[in-house]
This record gives structure tokens, sequence and C-alpha cells, in this order.
């Protein structure tokens, strides 16, 4: 049997020879890649590196590789591109939420993992889902607008 850890990340099945306790936000940028899940705190303090791990946003930073073995990982490359964004990333253009634009990756991820079980959520439950995720350039009242504007097209969509 190939050596190394076995998951799913964005949809494809895949065996990783990182050492086990290599924190998952290392996997993702060194060995796959993927560098849309960002390097902040390295404390799970920032949300920077938030990533879906079964449809739930965690800190990738202080996740060891271990702990997702057989699990399905979701990055920002994975929720949407360029030509197909997440909602979530379209409304947050729409917005011209992005300042900086270093924490966006990390709010795209919680806002989707908002937005796909609460579609209508009310602004205290977008605050409280986005409360792990830091923005120091303030720009969160444009945030929260986006969120808002993603939700009501996801609604739109599903109708
Ligand atoms: S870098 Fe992971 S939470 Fe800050
Ligand atoms: S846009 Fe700069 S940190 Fe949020």
């Amino acid at each position: 049997m190939e050596a190394g850890t076995r998951l799913t990340v964005n949809g494809t099945g895949r065996t990783l020879a990182s050492a086990p306790d290599t924190m998952l936000l290392d996997v993702l940028r060194g060995e796959l890649g993927l560098k849309a899940a960002r390097f902040g705190c390295g404390e799970g303090l920032c949300g920077s590196c938030r990533v879906l791990v079964d449809g739930h946003a965690v800190a990738s930073c202080n996740t060891p590789l271990w702990s997702v073995a057989g699990r399905e990982v979701t990055t920002p490359e994975g929720l949407g591109t360029a030509d197909a964004p997440h909602p979530v990333q379209a409304a947050l253009i729409a917005e011209q939420a992005a300042q900086c634009g270093y924490c966006i990756s990390g709010i795209v991820v919680s806002a989707a993992a908002l937005l796909a079980h609460t579609p209508d959520p009310d602004d205290a439950a977008i605050r409280a889902a986005l409360d792990p995720n830091l923005c120091r350039c303030g720009a969160h009242n444009r945030i929260l607008r986006a969120v808002r504007r993603a939700a009501a097209a996801m609604r739109d969509r599903a109708a």
C-alpha cells in the first residue's frame, strides 16, 4: 500500500508525503501548491488560513495532517475559480470589500460554511460566523454587505 496520509482535497483523492504532524496549512501550500489559504498568526487566532474540513471551517495552521486523514478538505481554490466564482467570492468583488485582501480567503471559507447551512442569516449570525476572522484593514462593513449579497444570490439560485 502506498505510504502517506490519504485524504480528499478539493474533490480529488490525494496521498500526501508530508510527515503526519505537519500542519495542514504547510501541506496545502508546500506539498500541493495551494496558496490561497494564508499564514497569519500561526496560532489559530486570525482566520487567514481557514479551510473547510468536512464542511466545517477550521484553522489549518494548527491542524496536523494526521487529524484530517480520510476527510474532505476544501480550500478557497476548491470553492470557486476566476471563471466560476463562489457567490461569496463574487459578492466580495462586487462590494469591493477587500482592501489589502490578506484576510479575504479566510473570510470566503467562513462565509461559505455559514451559507451552506444558513441560507438567510441575520447580521448577528454573519458576525458570529466571521468572528474568528480578523481584518486589520477594517473592511468589516463591506464584508458584511457582501455576505448578505451572497446569501441573496444563493437563495435566488435555489428558487
Ligand atoms: S494563521 Fe491560522 S488562524 Fe492565523
Ligand atoms: S482587507 Fe486587509 S486584512 Fe482584511
